[in-house]
């Protein structure tokens, strides 16, 4: 049983929150709430007293609390776990920049383990430069973020806003947070390699394996880091260091690759480059033209001798004929603990589609084939899989 501290924000999926402290209570655990004076406007604290049998917390300053009783410290002493359901955006700005200037973001700035944000509110709210930079800032400092839905909202609007339903947040909450304390760093989506200010090479990449890695890995505990190419995929919530070319692309795994547990390379990197950049842009004037093509620096080979014995490295292989002894071959040039093979012959699954169904080749010679999943279902079963390794390795198996 533990103790969950439930803050709750003025927003109009406040009346979730009700469903999602009774699940809480069912399951068994003990749930306190502290409400902000806007949540108050939305829903009477009587009515969370009722379903917690706790009064529900409401001023910093309330009057006939016992002297012995500091409230913003208690309850974040008190709470095992700290879910803000609904986060308004404002209350994701204060706590992002250490405000704490009611109860909720108080006891926020008291609580010294990850606080668990479900946001909710309106698509354009959501998708505000703002907002995103404040929700990867709370990313940054090591907090969790469950990921709102898409659907239709009380404004009428539709969109990416809603918030998370109490049984998917539930869900998320009792999930074996297997990967808690292991950093796990992925790479997505395609490269560009310019050929000069208004056209460039790229690859087909959507970058929405890696999205789902990330985000799948997040659910499991860990601390992710991405870094991307131009993806359409959808990145929200999550830290990410954007890059466009190879060479951006290495670097940025070079800078981060000695704080990071396990690596997955997801991303569809440009092996070609062209080999001379016209900083004007190239006329149409000839009926042809050459582009002399040079090769990136192959980033797992350029990493391989900086492994640390400790540390998991996979890689993918995205192939269209030969996936097995293709994928093998890549296994062992590049020193991966397991590659992760696709068939890109495949219309239904891989490149920008929702499915995928990959082989994973690893060193000891096995193989596993994770049948048609959804892409989530496919990350969950490589970091898995990296799991289990990066245990073996630790020493704790
Ligand atoms: C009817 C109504 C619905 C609102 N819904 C939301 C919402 O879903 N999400 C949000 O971030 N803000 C929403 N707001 C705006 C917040 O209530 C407002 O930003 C407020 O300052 C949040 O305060 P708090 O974060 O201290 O609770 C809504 C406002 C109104 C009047």
């Amino acid at each position: 049983m533990s103790n969950y501290l439930i803050g709750v924000a003025g927003g109009i999926a406040c009346y979730k929150t009700i469903t999602l402290c009774r699940l809480l209570m069912k399951a068994g655990h003990d749930v306190r709430v502290i409400m902000t004076d806007n949540a108050c406007k939305f829903i009477t604290p009587l009515t969370f007293e009722t379903i917690t049998r706790h009064r529900a917390y409401t001023g910093e300053f309330d009057p006939g609390l016992a002297p012995d009783i500091i409230e913003h410290i208690d309850l974040a002493g008190w709470a095992d776990e700290f879910v803000i359901a609904p986060a308004t955006a404002n209350t994701m700005a204060k706590i992002a920049y250490g405000i704490s200037d009611n109860l909720l973001t108080s006891t926020a700035l008291v609580f010294q383990k990850p606080i668990i944000f479900a946001p909710a509110m309106n698509v354009d709210m959501y998708a505000d430069f703002t907002t995103q930079e404040n929700m990867r800032r709370l990313l940054r400092m090591g907090h969790r973020i469950i990921e709102p839905g898409v659907g239709e909202m009380a404004c009428k609007a539709s969109g990416k806003g809603r918030m998370s339903e109490p049984e998917d947040i539930i869900e998320y909450l009792f999930a074996d947070k297997i990967l808690a304390g292991i950093r796990v760093l992925v790479t997505a989506g395609p490269t560009v390699e310019p050929i000069d200010p208004v056209r460039f090479i790229s690859n087909r990449s959507s970058g929405k394996m890696g999205a789902a890695i990330a985000r799948k890995a997040l659910e499991m505990g860990a601390d992710v880091d991405v870094v991307a190419g131009p993806v359409t995929a959808d990145l929200s919530g999550l830290k990410v260091t954007s890059v466009q070319t190879a060479t951006e692309m290495l670097n940025a795994v070079k800078d981060k690759l000695g704080n990071s547990d396990i690596l997955i390379m997801a991303a569809a990197v440009a092996d070609y480059r062209p080999a001379d950049y016209s900083d004007i842009k190239i006329k149409k004037t000839a009926d042809d033209m050459n582009i002399r093509l040079e090769k990136n620096p192959d980033i797992l080979i350029n990493i391989a001798p900086l492994k640390k014995d400790m540390q998991v490295f996979t890689g993918f292989a995205a192939e269209s004929n030969d996936v097995r002894e293709n994928a093998l071959k890549k296994l062992e040039a590049k020193k991966l603990d397991f590659i992760v093979a696709n068939d890109i012959s495949r219309q239904d699954i891989g490149f920008e589609t929702e499915d995928n169904e990959v082989s994973m080749f690893f060193s000891d010679g096995t193989a596993v084939d994770s049948g048609k999943l959804p892409k989530s279902g496919v990350a969950e079963i490589i970091l898995e899989k990296a799991y289990d390794i990066f245990r073996k390795k630790n020493g704790t198996l």
